[in-house]
């Protein structure tokens, strides 16, 4: 290649790059260095800094430094304009919102350019449903997350139930008395439900589905029927088995599978032993504490008296200990229904057989004599 070439196409080369270059910062707006938040925080960085809105409601423009280079986004050095990229040099372009609630609905959008995944599992939500719906104390990326002083939202664990106590504080003091609840704040527990094992985290579903209802089981099976899991409570896996086996279960695992968004009456887990307070059975608070059962039962069974629970197996297999009769009984049947068949079989059988050779014989007596 002879020498001119070569420096023609390297001058080509620089002056793409270069053009390349000037476009890019023309397309990205201002610089994502931290170094240029500076700027910003010339004003911002000031406490006092506030905007009124035309409703007399005053917002404080107060971003404190020290927090925001602390934020998940600060450590990685995200700039202002990462998340504010039409907002340049001082004036800014004119609010288009006339409230600090609008304004909030409007920005938390920026998350998707970085979050793409959360942004499309959340659109679905109760929460996004509800927005939809005009009820704008439902949660965004922000109520949840913070903005300038995002850190590790599941660090403590225990700062997961207490995210969604914002808004659902009733629930949430249920909660923190329930078995599940105590386990978590008191010691720490790092295998009990917090509400997001149960609801899903960026795409909660409204709970008071027959769908969502009919599932429920599973939901609890996926901790209660693991062996492994239980057995360090010292906590019985066969509640699923033995539920899913009785009359109650039966019913609800056949609506499931055939018809899951036809209503049933049969209850699920939470219908004995409460939604967000369920409490170990031995607790005198238990719905299932021995005083408290008959009255759990009379919720749907209006007519049950005293001696009513007590017909009902609970989570057990009828075993000899507990339930003799219904032991024999069981055992009975096991023994006797299959006797009682094998019988019938074989004496079906031995009559077929014996009336084929008497038919046989005829036949051949005849054809002697005929
Ligand atoms: C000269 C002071 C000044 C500088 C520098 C400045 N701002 Fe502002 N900023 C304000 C004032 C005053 C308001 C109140 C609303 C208005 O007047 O536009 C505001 C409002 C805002 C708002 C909320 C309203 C809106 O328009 O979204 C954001 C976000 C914001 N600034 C971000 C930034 C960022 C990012 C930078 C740096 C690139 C920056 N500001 C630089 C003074 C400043
Ligand atoms: C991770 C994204 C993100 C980054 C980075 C970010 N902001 Fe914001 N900022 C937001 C969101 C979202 C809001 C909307 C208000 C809210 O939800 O609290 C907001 C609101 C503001 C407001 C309005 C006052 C307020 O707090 O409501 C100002 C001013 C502001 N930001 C300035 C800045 C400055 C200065 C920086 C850089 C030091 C910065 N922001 C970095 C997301 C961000
Ligand atoms: C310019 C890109 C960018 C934008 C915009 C952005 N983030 Fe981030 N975010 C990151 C990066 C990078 C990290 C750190 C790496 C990681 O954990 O994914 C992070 C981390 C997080 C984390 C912590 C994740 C964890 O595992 O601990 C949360 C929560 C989060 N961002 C929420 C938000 C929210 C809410 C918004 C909108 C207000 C937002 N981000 C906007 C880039 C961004
Ligand atoms: C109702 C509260 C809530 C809302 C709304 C919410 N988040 Fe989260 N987010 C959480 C919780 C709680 C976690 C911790 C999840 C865990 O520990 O598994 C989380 C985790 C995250 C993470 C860490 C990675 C991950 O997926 O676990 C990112 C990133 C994130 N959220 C971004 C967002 C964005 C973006 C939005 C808005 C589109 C959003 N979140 C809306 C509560 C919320
Ligand atoms: C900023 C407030 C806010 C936060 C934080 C919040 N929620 Fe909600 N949530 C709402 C609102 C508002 C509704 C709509 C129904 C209502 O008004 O109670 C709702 C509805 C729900 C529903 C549907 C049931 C119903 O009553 O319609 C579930 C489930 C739910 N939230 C779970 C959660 C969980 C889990 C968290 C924490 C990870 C959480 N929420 C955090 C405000 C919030
Ligand atoms: C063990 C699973 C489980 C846990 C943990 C759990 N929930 Fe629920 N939650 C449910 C079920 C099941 C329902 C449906 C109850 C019904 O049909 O009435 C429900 C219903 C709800 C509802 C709507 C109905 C109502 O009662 O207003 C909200 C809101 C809610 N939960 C929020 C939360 C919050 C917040 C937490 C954490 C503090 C939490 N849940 C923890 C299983 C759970
Ligand atoms: C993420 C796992 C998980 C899920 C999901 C879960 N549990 Fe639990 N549950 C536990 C653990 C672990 C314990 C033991 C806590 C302890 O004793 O400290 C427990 C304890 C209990 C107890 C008390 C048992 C006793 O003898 O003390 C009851 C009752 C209970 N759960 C019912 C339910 C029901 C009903 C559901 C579904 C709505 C459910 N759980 C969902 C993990 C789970
Ligand atoms: C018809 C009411 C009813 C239904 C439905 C029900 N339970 Fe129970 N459950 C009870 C009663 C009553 C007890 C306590 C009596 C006993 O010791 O058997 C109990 C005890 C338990 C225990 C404690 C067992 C132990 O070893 O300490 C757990 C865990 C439990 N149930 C979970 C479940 C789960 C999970 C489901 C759904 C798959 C469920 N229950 C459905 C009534 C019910
Ligand atoms: C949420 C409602 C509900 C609750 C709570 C409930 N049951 Fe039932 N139960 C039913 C329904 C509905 C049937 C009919 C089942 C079928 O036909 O498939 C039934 C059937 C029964 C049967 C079979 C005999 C009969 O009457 O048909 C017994 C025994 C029984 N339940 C005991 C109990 C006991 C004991 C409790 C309390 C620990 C209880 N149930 C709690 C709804 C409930």
């Amino acid at each position: 290649m002879d020498r001119r070439r070569v420096f023609w196409i390297a001058l080509a080369t620089a002056l793409l790059l270069g053009l390349m270059a000037t476009g890019s910062v023309l397309a990205e707006g201002p610089p994502r260095q931290a170094g240029d938040n500076g700027a910003c925080l010339t004003c911002h960085g000031r406490p006092g800094l506030v905007y009124e809105f035309p409703s007399g409601e005053v917002w404080a423009l107060y971003v404190d430094e020290e927090v925001f280079r602390s934020s998940v986004h600060g450590q990685q050095g995200l700039a202002c304009t990462a998340c504010h990229p039409t907002v340049g040099s001082y004036p800014h372009p004119p609010l288009t919102v006339n409230s600090l609630r609008l304004y909030q609905l409007e920005q938390y959008q920026t998350c998707v350019r970085c979050h793409e995944d959360e942004y499309q599992r959340s659109l679905d939500s109760i929460h996004a449903q509800e927005i939809a719906a005009g009820n704008w104390n439902a949660a965004i990326c922000t109520d949840c997350h913070g903005s300038h002083d995002i850190t590790p939202p599941d660090q403590p664990r225990t700062r997961i139930p207490r995210t969604c106590s914002q808004c659902h504080a009733a629930i949430y003091d249920e909660y923190r008395g329930s078995v599940h609840g105590r386990a978590l704040t008191d010691e720490s527990n790092p295998d009990v439900p917090t509400c997001i094992d149960c609801h899903g985290v960026h795409n909660q579903e409204d709970p008071r589905t027959t769908r969502f209802r009919l599932n429920s089981p599973r939901l609890c099976a996926t901790c209660h029927a693991d062996k492994a899991l239980m057995s360090k409570y010292n906590i019985s896996t066969n509640v699923f088995a033995t539920y899913v086996a009785d009359f109650h279960g039966t019913t609800v695992t056949l609506f499931e599978r055939e018809s899951p968004d036809l209503p049933t009456n049969k209850p699920v887990c939470y219908d004995c032993h409460g939604v967000h307070n369920m409490k170990s059975p031995d607790d005198p608070e238990s719905m299932v504490y021995r005083e408290n059962l008959l009255r759990t039962c009379q919720k749907c069974h209006p007519d049950a008296t005293e001696n009513f629970p007590a017909s009902w197996l609970s989570h057990y297999e009828p075993d000899i200990e507990r339930y003799p009769i219904v032991y024999f009984v069981d055992l009975f049947y096991k023994i006797l229904i299959p006797s009682v068949l094998g019988f019938m079989g074989v004496y079906v059988a031995v009559d077929g057989c014996s009336r084929l050779m008497r038919r046989a014989r005829g036949r051949k007596k005849r054809r002697e004599t005929g």
